[in-house]
């Protein structure tokens, strides 16, 4: 059912301006988004299971992390066991809402963009994969990703 939620938050916010870009390039610092997408902290359980979700995140059709309990995980993109020991949180929040801001081209899709999505049908114009506090979950459990856990 949690996909019927996300459902209704997205209809709700694509009934304003469906042509505005999320994310403003003021915003965007160097490779990176320092500010949270939402008031609300990230939930780094919340953000495991919309890594592993087939029919949310689909992360793991590309990626692997150690230890995750999944059947499959994809290698299409990199092994994200350690990635936050390379990638701040702030540049992890980037890389998530909008890979072709970092690399035009990329491969990995497009999490948080309403604009400029192909082979979308006219129902779904003006709709993100994953709404922005998804976002945020998965910035937090990726960002604790490390191989030594601390504090920092
Ligand atoms: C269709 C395959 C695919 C899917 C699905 C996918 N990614 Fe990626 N991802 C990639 C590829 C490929 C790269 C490397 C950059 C590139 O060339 O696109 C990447 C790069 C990344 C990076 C940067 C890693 C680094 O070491 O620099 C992060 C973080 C990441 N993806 C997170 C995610 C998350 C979180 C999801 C799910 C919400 C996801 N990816 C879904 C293919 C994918």
């Amino acid at each position: 059912m949690r996909w019927l939620a996300s459902l209704a938050v997205i209809v709700i916010a694509s009934c304003g301006a469906s042509e505005t870009p999320l994310i403003q390039n003021s915003q965007i610092t160097g490779d990176a988004i320092e500010q949270p997408l939402t008031a609300v902290p990230g939930d780094p359980e919340s953000g495991q299971t919309l890594f592993t979700s087939r029919d949310e995140g689909h992360c793991v059709l590309c990626h692997q992390i150690d230890g995750l309990d999944a059947e499959f995980q994809g290698n299409v993109g990199p092994d994200l066991t350690l990635v936050g020991d390379r990638l701040s949180s702030s540049q992890l929040r980037l890389r998530i809402v909008d890979y072709q801001l970092v690399q035009p081209g990329a491969l990995m899709p497009s999490y948080y963009r309403n604009h400029d999505l192909y082979q979308v049908g006219e129902a779904f114009r003006g709709e993100t994969i994953l709404s922005a506090q998804d976002v945020e979950d998965i910035v937090v459990y990726l960002s604790e990703r490390k191989a030594k856990q601390d504090d920092a």
